[in-house]
């Protein structure tokens, strides 16, 4: 978790909570490593709370993000005393107001605004353009401040936006961090002060050594000078840019098969599994677990048993594997188990983590047959 130390030390003696995006990958070991460091949390539901809280984090640094609260969600939130609520529209907000009325217990916020600046970023995860459903424009977020200032259910907080994922670039990140200070400076003008600026994720990692993405350093570096208020507390919600290089999913080569003109390695991952190159095309590196050198490779196209041709992990890979031999996909511990399924009937992977060159634990027994059919009934009359 050398990662998120990274970007908490990037930040010297500014203010700031580094908020570990959960969604990325929240296997309860990975959430627990993290709160021993006295990480913050950014969650996108009660479910994601639940596994902070039984991880060992501290609901007092918890952020909740995501469009679509449930009622019962912000009433588990607020009892259990999160940070703040990261509110994305009016009606979320008045919801809220009537939530925090009934508990007798002032909810804080921020309302998370959308810059409408491109992240260059694959379209499915952009989330900072005017088209993206997140968020509201700085000139819906006036009078919601506005209504909430004056609310006494409500305690105005922060601010928040989060433009994108896998940026490999500062400068859209800058040109955000820019458009939301002016206007904090409307909400100044108005005698609404801020405790905080939430940054959201967004670090890109290097799936590919030429992706070159800047280091936490640089990230909190370039955010603390566009924000330039030493007395601020900052708040970043990173995923990807934490976990994503530090997970692998190993897989046993079944098969190779040629098709006239094409070869195929067929392995017993899928895109259930790991659905990243099937849904986004994104490629992530395969590499021999055990390599020999010097083996003829083949020019294949890695594939798994899911009928569907979307179900690929990597296309026109050089690889000598051969069947019964393991591959490693790398950068898999972000958006990997947790975007995962039982399509095809098909249990999920277990999970290990791995400390140092001498400690492994199974942190997640692979699912077995009964797991996937609990819960399921046959008709008896
Ligand atoms: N905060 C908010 C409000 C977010 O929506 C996200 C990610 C993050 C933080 C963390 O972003 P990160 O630091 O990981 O970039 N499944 C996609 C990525 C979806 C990202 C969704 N939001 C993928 O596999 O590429």
């Amino acid at each position: 978790m050398q990662r998120w130390q990274a970007f908490d030390q990037a930040f010297g003696s500014q203010p700031h909570l580094v908020c570990y995006a959960v969604k990325t990958n929240s296997n309860l070991a990975v959430l627990q490593t993290l709160a021993k460091l006295g990480a913050g949390f950014d969650i996108v539901s009660g479910g994601e709370l639940a596994r902070v809280l039984r991880a060992g984090g501290d609901p007092g640094k918890v952020v909740f993000s995501g469009v679509g609260k449930t009622e019962s969600e912000m009433r588990f939130a607020l009892h259990m005393g999160i940070k703040c609520f990261n509110i994305e529209s009016e009606a979320e907000l008045y919801r809220l107001e009537a939530i925090a009325q009934e508990l007798a217990t002032p909810a804080a916020i921020s309302i998370r605004v959308n810059p409408d600046v491109d992240p260059k970023t694959h379209a499915y995860i952009s989330t900072g353009l005017k088209e993206n459903k997140f968020g509201v424009s700085f000139e819906q977020a006036l009078p919601l401040y506005r209504y909430a200032f004056a609310s006494e259910h409500l305690v105005v907080h922060g601010i928040d936006c989060h433009i994108g994922s896998q940026l490999l670039s500062l400068a859209p990140l800058e040109e955000a961090a820019k458009r939301v200070i002016d206007f904090q400076a409307k909400l100044t003008n108005e005698g609404i002060g801020l405790h905080h600026i939430d940054m959201g994720g967004g670090l890109g990692i290097d799936y590919q050594p030429q992706d070159n993405a800047p280091t936490p350093e640089a990230y909190v570096k370039a955010l603390c000078a566009a924000i330039n208020q030493p007395e601020i507390e900052i708040l970043i919600e990173p995923g990807r840019s934490i976990i994503g290089n530090n997970g692998i999913l190993v897989t046993k080569v079944e098969y190779l098969k040629n098709n006239q003109d094409k070869q195929f390695m067929i392995v017993d991952a899928a895109m259930n599994d790991l659905i990243r190159p099937a849904l986004y095309d994104a490629w992530q590196d395969i590499v021999e677990v055990t390599q020999i050198p010097e083996a003829k490779t083949n020019n294949v196209d890695v594939v798994g048993p899911v009928c569907e041709t979307g179900d690929f992990l990597g296309k026109t890979r050089n690889l000598a594997a051969q069947p019964g031999d393991y591959l490693a996909i790398l950068s898999a511990g972000a958006y990997g188990f947790v975007m995962s399924s039982n399509y095809n009937t098909r249990p999920r992977a277990a999970e290990i983590m791995v400390d140092g060159a001498d400690k492994h634990y199974c942190v997640r027994a692979r699912e077995t047959l009964d797991d996937l059919m609990r819960g399921e009934t046959l008709i008896t009359d």
